[in-house]
């Protein structure tokens, strides 16, 4: 056993822990768990199934800590994880850059004001005293003749969040734009096949996910996977992932957008994308 061990590990057939290839930054409610669960649906690629928290929280217990936490795998697998907050994790870029150079970067992002919403009701469902949103992601400030006028609550960090543009200059100050793909939430919902098409020309990948590994659950509202590596049988992410949204009052809704209007347009700029957010 031992010599036939030692024969297929020369050959790199045994699977071993290796630093990941790519990772997903972020971005927080945007559609991270989806775009995980559809790339690991490949057979190419090997992931982390939890959020490991390296290059925020655990950096100090070092890259063999790192390397523990990943899933075996063979040469010519990808390895990966998804932390969300790694996107705006100050230090993030600068030591994943340290970790890989090479590394390639996967976020997803989303109109910012169905993420701010998204993030809130996801609070809201821990926590059932948690006030209305609109009080939350509006502030009133006395104005002029001392009219109140409802100002948005940019230190809120679900409103925080969204302003995609400071993020991204910080990871591309150390990457290059090429290194990173930006995938939309949106269409990750509306047509994942093409989305995860462009992701697996990203990634290097043999395109093995297709259309063929969808369909749309009516009564979830999202697409689920039809089947994936070690799941035959259809399946839909969990019941955290695709809640039902509260009703927000429509002005509260407007005040959002004129807010991020600008921020996205920085974004658009920055990345070269326009993702066409109401
Ligand atoms: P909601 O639960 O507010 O609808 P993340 O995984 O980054 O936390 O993002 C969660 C969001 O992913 C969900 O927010 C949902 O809108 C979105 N999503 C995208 N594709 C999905 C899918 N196939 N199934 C469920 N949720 C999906």
């Amino acid at each position: 056993f031992e010599n036939k061990y030692r024969r297929l590990k020369k050959q790199n057939l045994v699977p071993i822990k290796r630093l990941p290839d790519a990772l997903i930054i972020g971005v927080k409610k945007c559609g991270t768990r989806a775009l995980l669960e559809f790339l690991r649906a490949h057979p190419d690629v090997r992931a982390a199934g939890s959020e490991v928290h390296f290059f925020d929280k655990f950096y100090h217990k070092g890259f063999q800590w790192y390397r523990e936490k990943m899933p075996p795998t063979l040469e010519g697998q990808i390895t990966m994880e998804k932390t969300p907050s790694y996107w705006v994790t100050r230090s993030a870029p600068r030591r994943v850059y340290a970790m890989n150079p090479a590394v390639r970067l996967l976020a997803v992002v989303r109109d910012p004001v169905t993420r701010a919403i998204s993030d809130y009701t996801q609070s809201a469902s821990k926590r059932p005293t948690l006030p209305r949103f609109e009080d939350l992601a509006l502030v009133n400030s006395t104005v002029g003749w001392g009219g109140t006028w409802s100002v948005v609550d940019a230190s809120w960090p679900p409103v925080r969040l969204g302003v995609y543009a400071r993020p991204l200059r910080r990871w591309l100050r150390r990457f290059p734009r090429s290194r990173l793909l930006l995938i939309s939430g949106e269409r990750l919902v509306a047509d994942p096949a093409a989305e995860m098409a462009r992701v697996q020309k990203f990634l290097g990948l043999k395109q093995v996910i297709t259309e063929k590994h969808f369909y749309f659950n009516s009564t979830k509202g999202f697409p689920c996977l039809l089947k994936s590596e070690g799941q035959s049988i259809p399946h839909c992410l969990g019941k955290t992932k695709g809640r039902s949204h509260p009703f927000i009052d429509p002005v509260a809704i407007e005040r959002l957008r004129e807010y991020y209007r600008p921020f996205n347009e920085r974004f658009y700029e920055l990345s070269g994308i326009n993702f066409g957010w109401p």
